[in-house]
């Protein structure tokens, strides 16, 4: 059944936008770490998108998606009052919460909205949560209010001073490293040169290290073996196996590879979708 739209925000314009969803019962059952795989029309791919937020009084879920290519520009045509054909989940595990002290979460770009489900997740259960985000300049930078609003620490980096630390977020997160050795988990989504270098930052501090791939997924329950990443030399499907994985152990350069292996085809489906005059929703 089509699942509605009940409001859009763009948060930024053309290119980021939320969505929240009448989806009751993926609300009722989602937890941080899930996600749901949509389908815009009968003709369109299948792309998988992190659960931000959840409400299941409300029986809502909330998405949050960066404009990459045609499907994500699809989705960006459509308003609240809309509907999307099909919205399949909660997919994927859990993140693994337990109250243990204090945790690091770290975000960049789209990647900040998934992390603000799995902070809050952790706020809930008790733990203390340090929030480091991080953006180009300050008006890409997503989700500071809502964060703000549970996490008992924010700091801030962006790459162009506009706006906190002038830098990266992994410059914030060695700081607190070597401050704070209290630090039991560092969770980190974002851009995958990103994720791989919260890695690389926190392996001499020898501190637990989580983070969320995104590769290519179609099916999302294990079947197509399109998501094949590799963890500590073993092949594991992120839809079943993940997203989340131990970032020390994971082959970045392969996931890297293995993302950008249908450049040319997406750039050719975006051209002819934008050819088509956004006719052909
Ligand atoms: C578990 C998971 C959660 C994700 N959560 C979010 C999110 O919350 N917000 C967000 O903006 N993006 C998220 N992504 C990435 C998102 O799925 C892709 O940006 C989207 O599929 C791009 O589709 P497109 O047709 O617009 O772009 P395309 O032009 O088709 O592709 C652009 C790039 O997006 C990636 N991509 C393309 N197709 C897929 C696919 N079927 N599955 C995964 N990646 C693909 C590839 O790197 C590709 O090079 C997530 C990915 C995964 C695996
Ligand atoms: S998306 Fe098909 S096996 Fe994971």
């Amino acid at each position: 059944m089509p699942t509605p739209i009940l409001s859009k925000e763009s948060l930024i314009p053309g290119k980021t936008s939320k969505l929240v969803l009448e989806a009751p019962q993926i609300a009722g059952k989602a937890r941080p770490g899930h996600f749901v795989i949509l389908r815009m029309n009968e003709k369109g791919e299948r792309i998988p998108l992190t659960i931000a937020d959840t409400d299941p009084e409300k029986g809502t879920i909330t998405i949050v998606y960066l404009v990459m290519g045609k499907s994500t520009a699809v989705l960006e045509s459509l308003n609240a009052g809309d509907a999307i054909l099909d919205v399949c989940g909660p997919l994927g595990r859990a993140t693994h919460i337990e109250k243990r002290g204090t945790v690091v979460c770290v975000g960049g770009g789209t990647g900040i909205a998934a992390m603000h489900h799995i902070a809050k997740g952790h706020s809930r259960i008790g733990n203390r949560v340090v929030g480091i985000i991080g953006a180009r300049s300050k008006d890409l930078l997503l989700f500071e209010k809502e964060l703000k609003s549970f996490v008992d620490e924010l700091l801030i980096s962006t790459d162009d001073g506009s706006y906190g630390h002038k830098g990266l977020v992994t410059e914030l997160l060695k700081d607190r490293l070597e401050k704070d050795r209290e630090v039991f988990e560092v969770v980190a989504v974002g851009p995958v040169p990103m994720m791989s270098a919260v890695a690389e930052t926190t392996r001499p501090f020898g501190v637990k290290t989580t983070v969320s791939l995104n590769p290519v997924m179609v099916d999302g329950i294990g079947m197509c073996g399109a998501c094949r990443v590799t963890v500590g030399g073993e092949t594991r499907f992120a839809c079943v196996d993940g997203p989340e994985f131990d970032g020390h152990q994971v082959d970045f350069a392969e996931l890297r590879r293995r993302l950008g292996a249908f450049r040319e085809q997406e750039t050719q489906s975006l051209e002819l979708w934008r050819c088509s005059c956004h006719g052909n929703k």
